[in-house]
């Protein structure tokens, strides 16, 4: 069943220092899915306001905004078949400490003790959240 979908990737500001640009957007391409839009830019607390709307009152959303406001972001579009599950699976999981190896947190992070997970990179987890995200962040996208 052909169901192509897209997703919104952001390599987070710790994937950015680091250089890691070109590894997490080369993974996602070998794996055979397409890039639509890309932009690097700095996000404003508004914007991760609403980005992390789900994650309210939880205590590490000071620290999260506060270091998704520590450097650029790549924000990144991507489209493919089950593209939303696809790149979740290459993320791995949240904590990299745990995620396993060959998954892009599992070979790039390890946790550092920072005040909330760094992890290089965010994945939209449903079709809801890809849509309301991917509108957040490209606002002229059709
Ligand atoms: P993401 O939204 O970034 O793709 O990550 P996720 O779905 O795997 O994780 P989520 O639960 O949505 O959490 C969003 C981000 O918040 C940071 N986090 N730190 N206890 C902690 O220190 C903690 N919990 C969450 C991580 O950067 C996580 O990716
Ligand atoms: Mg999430």
């Amino acid at each position: 069943m052909s169901e192509v979908q897209r997703t919104l990737v952001l390599v987070k500001p710790d994937g950015v220092r680091r250089g890691l640009v070109g590894q997490v957007v080369g993974r996602i391409e070998a794996k055979g899915y397409r890039l639509v839009a890309a932009q690097l830019r700095t996000a404003d607390a508004a914007l991760l306001g609403e980005h992390y709307g789900e994650h309210a009152g939880r205590a590490f959303l000071g620290p999260l905004v506060e270091f998704m406001l520590s450097g650029p972001v790549l924000a990144v579009v991507v489209e493919g078949h089950r593209v939303i599950e696809g790149v979740r699976v290459l993320s791995g999981a949240t904590d990299p400490t745990l995620a396993a190896p060959g998954s892009i947190r599992g070979d790039l992070a390890c946790d550092t003790g920072a005040p909330v997970m760094e992890n290089i990179i965010h994945a939209s987890d449903s079709p809801g959240s890809a849509a309301r995200e991917i509108a957040l962040w490209f606002p002229d996208l059709g």
